[in-house]
């Protein structure tokens, strides 16, 4: 069965996951999540996504119905129930073939209509597996278009930004418009005009031989694959580092990349109507892919520069 959902401990087909319209994830995005991915079928970087979970529940004073080990025995559990069925995707990279996307998501649970969450009773924990959708093979050969919109990121004061939650208004509006303007990722400032991240995804830069990527003080999600890039990057010695970055550093930069669960390290080989360096994919772009790629294979090969 390819898509399974785990609701709160029930492994139930798709069209039978339903919860109350009075939950507040539903009526105000009062919820926490999660997405991993798996690598052989097994969940890759998973204590990095619980802990997350965790951090995202503490800062939105969230009580989440299952504890980290609960929920990586259901996350278990759901995987289990979805081997198989898969069917073919001509355009998939081929480590994609046969993987899983994961979704946990804890909401505060129904109750009372009303903005106070001392109104939620009923705690809802899910957990979602289908199969992996990544990019298509040609994103990463070929690169993808970014375009810096006009939706801003929201001010840490008003949400904070290293919390996942389910309040996305914003970054659905981002995508949207970086659509219509034949974009793959929008990319979004902060009220200053900094950098600050795409809209399901972190965002690095490469000057010469060097890496930079916003500071977690910029205002961002503390991606799971961005530690990872900056981890490998500094492992491979190519210097890494996390610093602010202006509309005009990513225009003049040699090199420009997206990270997410999903995407793990994806080319920006134009950004709106500009073309990034020399509008194919970079070398340490490539590099760094390369070494992700041997990281989640379990190989741990190494390319030369
Ligand atoms: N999005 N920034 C934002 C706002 C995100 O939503 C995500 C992830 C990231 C990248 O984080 P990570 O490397 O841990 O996936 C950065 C997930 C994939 C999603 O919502 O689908």
């Amino acid at each position: 069965m390819p898509t399974v959902v785990n609701l709160d401990g029930l492994l139930v087909p798709p069209e039978q996951a339903k919860v109350s319209v009075f939950d507040r994830g539903f009526l105000y995005g009062d919820s926490v999540y999660e997405v991993i991915r798996t690598y052989g079928g097994r969940p890759f970087e998973e204590e990095a996504h619980l802990a997350r979970l965790r951090h995202s529940a503490e800062r939105i004073a969230l009580s989440p119905k299952w504890d980290a080990p609960r929920t990586a025995g259901e996350i278990a559990r759901t995987l289990e129930a979805a081997r198989g069925g898969d069917r073919a995707y001509p355009e998939a990279a081929p480590w994609n073939v046969g993987e899983r996307y994961v979704r946990v998501v804890m909401t505060r649970g129904a109750g009372e209509i009303g903005l106070d969450p001392a109104l939620a009773v009923d705690p809802v924990a899910l957990v979602v597996v289908q199969p992996l959708v990544g990019p298509p093979a040609r994103a990463y050969r070929d690169g993808v278009k970014a375009a810096i919109v006009g939706v801003r990121r929201a001010a840490p004061e008003a949400i904070d930004p290293s919390a996942k939650t389910g309040a996305h208004l914003p970054n659905v509006l981002a995508v949207k418009e970086a659509r219509d303007a034949g974009a793959y990722e929008a990319l979004l400032l902060d009220g200053r005009g900094f950098v600050t991240e795409g809209s399901s995804s972190n965002v690095f830069a490469v000057f010469g031989g060097s890496v930079r990527t916003p500071p977690l003080a910029a205002g961002i999600l503390e991606g799971v694959t961005r530690g990872v890039v900056l981890r490998l990057a500094r492992a491979t010695g190519i210097l890494a580092e996390e610093a602010p970055l202006r509309p005009e550093d990513l225009e003049a930069a040699d090199e420009v990349f997206i990270t997410s669960t999903v995407r793990e390290i994806v080319p920006v080989t134009q950004l709106g109507e500009r073309q990034v360096g020399t509008g194919r994919p970079g070398r340490v772009t490539r590099r760094l892919h390369e070494e992700f790629r041997a990281l989640a294979s379990g190989s741990g090969a190494s390319i030369p520069l």
